[in-house]
């Protein structure tokens, strides 16, 4: 199972995170992160400004999960520009060692494929940070995507479009498509780590975790990967059955072991 951990702030959620990605960094300079975009993992990023704790990042490289498709790589929301202004340029990372999936209209029927190659060479990813939608889409692998899916367009849900319509001018603006890392290929990261905050997240939070493992909850695939951490504040653990046996295994976990 997942290890849950409940914290009692965004900010420890970062701190704790952020201390898991400093030390894989000391041990492994070259290390791949697994980026998220969206708000929650923003306390991660603060937490390991200025440049990763003091760490050498300049060999560290990074694959987002996912990027609109049609949408100018220079929009302020592309995730391409998101991810170099809220991880790029505050954690000092090369630029030319972060990747995000080609939205480009013109390429976009091999756009999967290359990305995928990209990451099977830079050798797999090492930590996967992950978001979750509030139907329980992880990267954009909306409800019924196979847990076999490998990067790939997708169409976007209204549900999900509405939410992130306060990144955009209107829900008009938000893109109808995107190109996602899959289902499976999340599932190849060597370590996953959703967060999730506030009571809008919880019902997704606990299909997530403890609900059955199936296509119509995305996130239900973390049941399937071996080394899952999922840190939650509060409100979004506030439906999790096992929330107290959680509290009790994390007071009480041995020092030898990580996260
Ligand atoms: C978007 C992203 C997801 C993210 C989700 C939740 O749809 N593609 O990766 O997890 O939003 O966003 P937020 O963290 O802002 O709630």
């Amino acid at each position: 199972m997942a290890e849950v951990v409940i914290v009692t702030s965004k900010d420890d959620a970062g701190a704790l995170v952020a201390d898991e990605i400093g030390g894989l960094v000391v041990r492994r300079p070259d290390a791949v992160l697994g980026l998220a975009t969206g708000s929650t993992p923003l306390p991660v990023y603060d937490a390991l400004r200025p440049g990763l704790r003091g760490v050498d990042v300049s060999r560290v490289r990074g694959f987002a999960l996912d990027e609109y498709v049609g949408l100018d790589p220079a929009h302020p929301e592309s995730y391409r520009s998101v991810i170099a202004r809220e991880v790029v340029e505050p954690l000092g990372l090369d630029p030319a060692r972060i990747r995000t999936p080609d939205g480009d209209l013109a390429g976009i029927a091999t756009a999967g494929e290359r990305y995928e190659r990209e990451i099977t060479a830079a050798g797999g990813v090492d930590l996967q940070l992950l978001g979750i939608g509030t139907d329980g889409h992880i990267g954009f692998n909306e409800p019924g995507s196979s847990f076999a899916s490998l990067t790939r367009v997708k169409t976007l849900t209204a549900q999900t479009r509405a939410d992130n319509a306060r990144f955009f001018d209107s829900v008009d603006d938000v893109p109808r498509h995107c190109i996602t890392q899959g289902l499976g290929t999340i599932l190849r990261a060597r370590h996953l780590v959703l967060i999730a905050f506030g009571e809008a997240k919880a019902d997704a939070v606990a299909g997530a975790v403890e609900g059955p493992v199936s296509a119509m909850l995305p996130g239900s695939a973390i049941q399937l990967h071996p080394h899952t951490t999922v840190v939650l504040d509060e409100a979004a653990a506030s439906r999790l059955r096992l929330a107290d046996y959680y509290r009790y295994t994390w007071e009480h976990k041995p020092d030898w072991q990580g996260l």
